[in-house]
């Protein structure tokens, strides 16, 4: 197993959402499990003026909304946060920024290893690792340097290239983390073990018995106070170019020949350069963009996208994408993949469905039950199996039942959240998690030509919040004689909705 060792880890944009909502309770969270090494030491980084003691007040407020917070430990915690503020566009202030770092390392006997966190607007991806190199910590000489960049990684093919190219000229590949936190996800990471620790799946995975796939990303929420930033990305580039067809790799994926970092990141890219290339008919018939529009929802009047701070009235960006894709290697040859992603959907929910052929000759009834395997990502993570059983009485009829396991059976056990697994990874240095230079491009390549056709005018479809979307959505398996699941928060709570 991989080490942990005592590091420094350099939070830029500390003074930020991701920082204070997502990265230091994961980390006080593995501090708390022990899982962090004695000696450690948190720098946050941004222009805005704290104390130390300002900064950790600043960070316990959010913490101490957990109500399971343990006060000793948490003030513990405390001692090993620090905050330098400095003007992250000025090389100058580097100089700064690296004493600080020496005199942490001095004080605490850590032992320079490095790991550069950023979590600040995308324009400053390329500078912040320049202005690191030109004082020297992006140098190995003594301790590891590791640099982690959030998403979004580009917001196409071409800047993320170039993204690639000015990282590269500091950092090489090996130090570079890409985070998607999908894969930091134990649902997600847990198709892995399903497919390949299992003899009885991997015979049926493949498009002799898989009739279609579905993967559902749906979110009640809107855009909430991130108008300004969705309206530049939407649908597509927040969550289908990266969340979903990273879910798209773990599902289609041929068996890694071990579980490291070159041999799962070698699948995952075979698997997303088959993706088949979108034509001009894929993209008038095969993809539906929608923006949600006002509604009442249990009672509530919920804004139109476009009426969300921060969001032109006029506004085209889609909230929502149904897209049919294949993939193009013997695997998958014909077998249909529909994706769906929107915000104001009825619930959150994040599944994969795997629908299996029906029998070539229903002897029993007409409706034959269908097989589908259900791998639930959230909430109440866990797996259903649906087949069919005779149904009680007289006669042959069968009858569609279902086999489910909830991770909340498992007690002893607690879920590490995404970005818990994910700051224990980059501190191992353990990069499967992480997405590869040539599988991000992989991505951006596939939906490319979807980029530019929204460049060109295009239909865009509304839908009333708190609905599963546009109808054509509905049009785009109706048509194949498929059709959508309709998810409830409960696994297996399949036909009602909620209210
Ligand atoms: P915020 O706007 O809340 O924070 C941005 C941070 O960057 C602040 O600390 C800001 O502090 C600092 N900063 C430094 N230089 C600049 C500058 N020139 N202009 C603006 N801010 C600057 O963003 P988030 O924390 O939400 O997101 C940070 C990054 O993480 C983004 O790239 C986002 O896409 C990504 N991300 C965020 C998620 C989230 O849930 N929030 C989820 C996934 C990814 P100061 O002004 O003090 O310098
Ligand atoms: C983020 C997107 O990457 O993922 C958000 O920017 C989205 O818009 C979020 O809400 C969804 O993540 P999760 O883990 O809640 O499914």
């Amino acid at each position: 197993m991989s080490v942990i060792d005592t590091s420094c880890i350099v939070i830029f944009g500390a003074s930020g959402d991701l920082t204070q909502r997502m990265l230091i309770p994961a980390l006080y969270h593995l501090y708390v499990d022990q899982k962090l090494p004695k000696s450690f030491a948190i720098l946050g980084v941004s222009r805005s003026i704290y104390s130390d003691q300002a900064f950790r007040s600043k960070l316990i407020k959010n913490i101490k909304s957990d109500k399971k917070i343990n006060e000793e430990l948490l003030n513990k915690f405390c001692e090993h946060l620090f905050y330098q503020a400095i003007n992250t566009s000025d090389v100058n202030d580097y100089t700064l920024l690296k004493k600080r770092i020496s005199r942490i390392n001095a004080d605490r006997e850590l032992k320079n290893n490095t790991l550069f966190y950023l979590a600040t607007p995308p324009s400053l991806y390329s500078v912040i690792p320049e202005h690191l190199a030109a004082v020297g910590l992006n140098e190995e000489t003594d301790g590891w340097k590791r640099l982690v960049v959030e998403k979004p990684f580009g917001s196409d093919l071409k800047s993320a290239v170039s993204l690639d190219e000015s990282l590269y000229r500091h950092f090489q590949e090996q130090q570079i983390y890409r985070i998607d936190h999908y894969l930091g996800k134990e649902t997600v990471q847990n198709m892995l073990v399903l497919r390949f620790a299992n003899s009885i799946f991997e015979p049926l995975w493949n498009g002799r018995y898989i009739d279609y796939v579905e993967v559902t990303g749906a979110e009640a929420l809107g855009v909430e106070q991130r108008g300004g930033y969705y309206d530049g990305s939407g649908a597509m580039r927040d969550m289908l170019q990266n969340h979903l067809l990273q879910v798209i790799a773990m599902v289609a994926m041929e068996p890694p020949a071990v579980i490291n970092a070159k041999s799962m990141r070698d699948e995952v890219v075979k698997v997303l350069q088959c993706l088949k290339p979108l034509s001009q008919d894929d993209l008038e018939n095969n993809l539906v963009l929608g923006q949600y529009i006002q509604s009442q929802v249990r009672g509530k009047c919920l804004p139109a996208y476009r009426e969300e701070e921060g969001v032109p009235n006029n506004s085209r960006t889609e909230t929502y994408v149904g897209l049919k894709l294949f993939i193009n290697n013997w695997r998958w040859d014909g077998v249909p993949f529909y994706l769906r992603t929107g915000k104001r959907l009825p619930t959150r929910v994040t599944e994969v469905v795997i629908h299996f052929k029906k029998t070539p000759h229903p002897v029993f009834s007409a409706d034959a039950p269908e097989n589908k395997l259900i791998i639930r990502i959230q909430p109440d993570e866990g797996i259903m199996l649906g087949f069919g059983l005779k149904e009680p009485g007289a006669g042959f009829d069968a009858k569609e039942v279902a086999m489910d396991f909830h991770y909340s059976d498992l007690k002893e056990t607690e879920l590490l959240t995404a970005y818990e697994r994910l700051l224990l990874d980059l501190l191992k240095g353990d990069a499967t998690l992480f997405a590869r230079s040539d599988a991000v491009r992989a991505c951006w390549d596939f939906v490319q030509p979807i980029l530019d056709y929204q460049k060109k005018s295009f239909p865009l479809h509304g839908y009333a919040s708190g609905t599963w979307g546009p109808i054509e959505a509905e049009k785009l398996l109706n048509r194949d004689n498929h059709e959508w699941r309709f998810p409830c928060k409960n696994l297996t709570d399949t036909d009602y909705c909620e209210l």
